[in-house]
């Protein structure tokens, strides 16, 4: 009987298969339910017990070699279906791969950014950390003038030099020191204040700011554009200007945007008045221009700056700006279906 069993091990050892068939027909005479394995199992009962010993190795033994056998044949194959490109079914379907989004912020920037471009403008950039006289000096507010309250500001550890910008006017100062005119850019970017974080306000914004300047440029050039703005963003067609103050800008005026009360949100939005303030803006005062050698006399033009999280929050119905922040997915991924 043992040397039965040697026999076999001798053919498993030199046995050998190129298909997956074969290697299936030889598992099954040896390893299956009904193999030679589970044959020579069966007869151990009836072996004498002096040989039990040796017969038990034997068949271990030869389980031992048919496993083997089988698991290299197999590789093996493998191997060479690798080498010839065969990688199964090819016509399974993909891992599904989960697609992100964009973040809101960039939605609505890539909005506006569109909607002005439609009309001429191109989109300049400049650094988050500033110096003073691109923030403040250059857009005539010089030191000690009180308007620089408006915008509480974050220095750099201690020199009163450098800042991170409070708004992006001062990339239109660094374009028109290093542009003629005409003028027509928008710069979108990342803005710092240094204010008590709620719902409403944060210390860290967005704002798309922009720039128009040529010869005879008037006021009603601004508000053209302003409501052009406003009807492919919105799809509000009215818009009025209310006088304000900046020091870059005279006149100066904020602009409101009729957004109607026709539903509850509406009224509680608008504070009950149909109206809501969606930027500043202002002719360029003359100061400006000549500081960023331009000359007042032969140009004019005008300026306007939007936060962007503010028009996000009214286009997207978001109640509290910390949202834009949290990178909570459940928020973010609700704004998958959007470009
Ligand atoms: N820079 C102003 C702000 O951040 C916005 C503004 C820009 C107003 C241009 C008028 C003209 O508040």
């Amino acid at each position: 009987m043992i040397d039965k069993i040697k026999e076999h091990i001798a053919d498993v050892e030199s046995f050998n298969a190129k298909t997956k068939d074969e290697i299936e027909a030889f598992r099954i005479k040896y390893l299956g339910k009904k193999g030679l394995l589970n044959e020579f199992f069966a007869e151990f009962r009836n072996v004498p017990n002096e040989e039990k010993k040796a017969f038990g190795q034997a068949i271990n033994e030869l389980k031992t070699a048919a496993q083997e056998k089988v698991n290299a044949l197999k590789e093996e194959l493998e191997n060479n279906e690798e080498e010839k490109g065969v990688y199964g079914d090819l016509t399974r379907p993909a891992e599904p791969v989960e697609i992100g989004s964009r973040h809101p912020i960039s939605l609505v920037k890539n909005q506006i950014t569109e909607i002005f471009s439609n009309i001429g403008f191109n989109v300049s950039e400049g650094p988050e950390m500033e110096d003073d006289w691109h923030n403040f000096t250059a857009l005539n507010l010089p030191e000690y003038h009180p308007a620089r309250d408006m915008q509480d500001t974050f220095f750099i550890q201690t020199d009163p030099d450098i800042l991170l910008r409070t708004h992006t006017s001062s990339v239109q100062v660094r374009y028109m020191e290093e542009n003629k005119p005409p003028i027509r850019t928008i710069s979108p970017g990342r803005v710092f204040r240094n204010e008590a974080i709620s719902a409403r306000s944060h210390c860290i914004f967005h704002q798309v700011e922009g720039l128009y300047i040529d010869k005879n440029v008037s006021f009603a050039d601004m508000k053209q554009t302003i409501l052009y703005f406003t009807k492919q963003l919105f799809g509000k067609s009215k818009i009025r200007l209310r006088p304000s103050y900046f020091p870059f800008t005279e006149p100066s005026a904020e602009v409101d945007v009729y957004w109607g009360l026709e539903t509850e949100t509406d009224y509680r939005i608008t504070k009950g008045t149909g109206w809501l303030e969606i930027m500043g803006c202002g002719m360029v005062d003359p100061n400006v221009l000549r500081n960023c050698n331009i000359d007042p006399q032969e140009y004019s033009g005008f300026a306007f700056g939007m936060g962007i999280e503010r028009i996000a929050m009214l286009l997207y119905q978001i109640e509290d700006i910390r949202m834009f922040y949290e990178n909570d997915l459940r928020f973010l991924e609700q704004f998958k279906s959007a470009l």
